[in-house]
């Protein structure tokens, strides 16, 4: 296993996904002779993870099951111990396009924090890109440069722990594309500029705040990054969910006319979206959006950087 490779069976150092359910899930790190914990009773490494396929149903002690997936980048973020807030899927992949990432890119970073983002570049740029992160808090960028080497990514990045907006990223001319996910973006815009190979590339840079982005927009014009664009990316989850209507009681001559779409002969029929439960009840199954979204996590500023 690696987070840019699939491997087809559970290794011994592998990190494994125990997937109990969609809102239940949590990454382990396998072992010879360790034991995992579930509500469903304990995991033996040994015998139950290693060797078997990626994807199996693993019955734990106390009879439950659950299954074991194959890590990605997308799991992971789901599923990492937070060390800082971090970015999540959704904002992961407008960046992905926006930044024009593929397999070959040269991308600089800061800061690490978590390595959320991290992960999903190097899993684009692979297997001939590189991954320049900057993070000026020291055990955070350890702790990264660990968890790159656990999950067999380290000749992929390179993690430098100085300060981005003083220092830079530690490359000049080298990359195809930035991004910034610090507190003040503006004073690294410089920074970016000379980092970005000298025929020009992408950058982008995510703040929560709406006067984070004015100041950062002055800089990029500054230094004369042009396509300055400000995006939100908003998700919406819907459930399938099967719903029951009460059908409205119009009288005999409604029923004979039967034009209502409700027509019970739809029980027999499989492939209908319709069925009747019971007289005067029609049931149907509908995408139901959730109560609750997920609101705004940040501004995302896009520009490029052109040889003229
Ligand atoms: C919000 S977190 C980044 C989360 C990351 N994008 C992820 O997906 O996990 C911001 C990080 O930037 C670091 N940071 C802030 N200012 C910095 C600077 N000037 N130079 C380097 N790192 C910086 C912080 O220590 C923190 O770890």
């Amino acid at each position: 296993m690696s987070f840019v490779e699939y491997g087809d069976t559970i290794k011994d150092g592998d990190t494994a996904i125990v997937f109990l359910g969609h809102e239940s899930m949590f990454p382990v790190k396998v072992q010879h002779g360790s034991k995992t914990q579930t509500k469903y009773g304990v995991i033996r490494h040994s015998t139950d993870l290693i060797g078997k396929r990626y994807g199996s149903k693993v019955t734990c002690s106390k009879g439950g099951w659950v299954f074991i997936l194959h890590p990605t980048p997308e799991l992971w973020t789901m599923n990492l111990p937070h060390r800082t807030q971090i970015l999540y899927s959704t904002d992961i992949s407008l960046i992905t396009m926006m930044l024009e990432l593929k397999p070959g890119s040269i991308v600089c970073e800061s800061g690490t924090g978590s390595g959320s983002l991290s992960h999903a570049i190097i899993r684009t740029v692979a297997p001939t890109g590189h991954l320049y992160t900057v993070e000026f808090h020291q055990q955070r960028a350890e702790k990264a440069k660990e968890e790159f080497q656990e999950h067999q990514v380290e000749h992929l990045v390179t993690v430098k722990n100085q300060d981005v907006c003083k220092n830079g990223f530690g490359v000049s001319n080298v990359a195809d594309a930035v991004f910034l996910d610090i507190p003040s973006p503006w004073e690294a815009i410089g920074h970016a500029q000379s980092a970005l190979k000298i025929e020009g590339g992408r950058i982008c840079s995510f703040s929560p705040c709406i006067e984070q982005v004015q100041r950062t927009c002055l800089a990029m014009e500054e230094h004369g990054f042009t396509e300055i664009n400000t995006l939100e990316i908003l998700l919406r989850v819907y459930n399938v969910r099967t719903i029951s209507l009460q059908i409205p009681d119009l009288g005999k001559a409604a029923e004979d006319n039967s034009s209502t779409g409700f027509d019970s002969s739809n029980q027999s029929n499989q492939g209908s979206l319709y069925g009747i439960l019971q007289q005067g009840t029609a049931q149907f199954k509908s995408g139901v959006p959730l109560k609750e979204m997920v609101g705004h996590t940040g501004y995302l500023t896009f520009a490029t950087k052109s040889l003229f």
